[in-house]
């Protein structure tokens, strides 16, 4: 008999504590919808992890950024600092606003934005710098707070991928005017889709939960004095969501322990950088575990990449920095502009098997997999 080998997947959520259960309580009681009791628990919950006064379900980490773009006040001429290094959801959600990004590369250690090049593209129009913490490690944010308040910019806070990491102990998501989080699967917590932002003011919250839900006139139903979009969450996804937020800090475990096995297997090759384990102001929580193959390899990530493919290894490559992309190109946007530690990382990065129900095994066949594809 032939025994097919498991391919392993680049990731694979973990399923198996009150989600089923909570679940069943939805369809039962019949609350599906946006309203429910899961929502509110959801944000109240989430609120607190984070410590954050207001916490606003949204249908994802993508619009939670365009809704915080657009209660901040961004519009049309505004400038807003990000890394070039991030997915498309940062620049989109400025873009649409009218506003103009201002694009900075990484720091070639920590892959995050790079914070000694942030103050030379500060101009008079810079309203707001757009804060992205990169695969597992925090931005440098006391650096980032102390330019913010110099120059009286706003902070807005990506930690789409940090739930449940902190930076000098406060956690990610307590930094920004807003802040936002995605719950997509390959989350450390994942509602299916979804999103949080989060922020500590009263009126920032109101317009916020105004903006996701259509702006509808609190005191006449469907008369509308701004434009606002459908965003809304579903009592379903909270309802998953509260079942994942509960085992939160289980699940950094779980990553935490999968990024040191990953190191401890990978870290003597010459051939590959891979993620840093700690800094003074963080521990890694591997929201993926991310390599990048060395000049001294032979072929880009790409080829890596399919290589692994056939010996059964799920990757995914990192992202593609903004100034490179298609569509922004076509709208005349970052013209002749370089940012080679972003252009490197796109090039030569890619990342591992990295889902809270890998085991322990896979890790080990993914690290000889990968040993092997570099020694060929
Ligand atoms: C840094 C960052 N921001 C925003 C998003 C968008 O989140 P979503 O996929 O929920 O729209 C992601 C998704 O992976 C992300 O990594």
């Amino acid at each position: 008999m032939k025994v097919e080998k498991k391919f392993i997947q680049v990731n694979e959520p973990l399923l198996n504590g009150n989600e089923e259960n909570n679940l069943i309580e939805c369809i039962r009681s019949g609350w599906i919808s946006s309203e429910g009791p899961f929502i509110n628990q959801f944000e109240i919950s989430f609120a607190e992890k984070v410590n954050r006064k207001h916490a606003i379900a949204v249908s994802n980490g993508s619009v939670a950024l365009d809704v915080a773009i657009a209660a901040l006040g961004i519009s049309k001429g505004d400038e807003v600092i990000m890394p070039t290094f991030t997915i498309i959801s940062c620049a989109a959600a400025i873009i649409r606003a009218g506003a103009i990004p201002v694009l900075v590369d990484s720091d070639p250690n920590t892959w995050n934005i790079d914070v000694s090049k942030i103050e030379e593209k500060i101009t008079k129009r810079t309203k707001a710098i757009m804060v992205v913490h990169i695969y597992g490690l925090p931005c440098e944010m006391s650096k980032i707070i102390e330019i913010s308040k110099t120059y009286n910019l706003k902070i807005i806070e990506d930690s789409a991928e940090m739930h449940g990491q902190t930076y000098q102990n406060n956690p990610c998501g307590s930094f920004g005017e807003i802040s936002t989080f995605s719950f997509y699967p390959n989350k450390h917590i994942t509602t299916g889709e979804g999103g949080m932002i989060v922020t500590d003011e009263d009126s920032i919250a109101e317009k916020c939960r105004s903006l996701k839900n259509l702006c509808f006139n609190s005191k006449q139903r469907f008369l509308h004095d701004d434009l606002g979009w459908n965003f809304r969450m579903t009592n379903l996804q909270a309802a998953v969501g509260v079942a994942q937020l509960e085992r939160l800090d289980e699940f950094v475990k779980i990553k935490r322990k999968m990024g040191n096995t990953y190191h401890h297997l990978l870290e003597e090759l010459d051939s590959i950088q891979i993620p840093i384990k700690s800094t003074d102001y963080a521990e890694n929580i591997y929201w993926v575990f991310g390599v990048v193959l060395r000049q001294n390899v032979s072929f880009d990530a790409k080829t890596a990449m399919n290589k692994l493919n056939n010996l059964g290894i799920g990757t995914r490559p990192f992202f593609y920095p903004m100034h490179l992309q298609p569509v922004f190109a076509k709208m005349g946007l970052f013209k002749n502009q370089s940012y080679p530690v972003s252009e490197n990382l796109a090039k030569r990065g890619f990342y591992l098997p990295s889902g809270l129900a890998l085991k322990e095994q896979d890790i080990i066949t993914c690290a000889e997999a990968l040993k092997n594809i570099l020694n060929d």
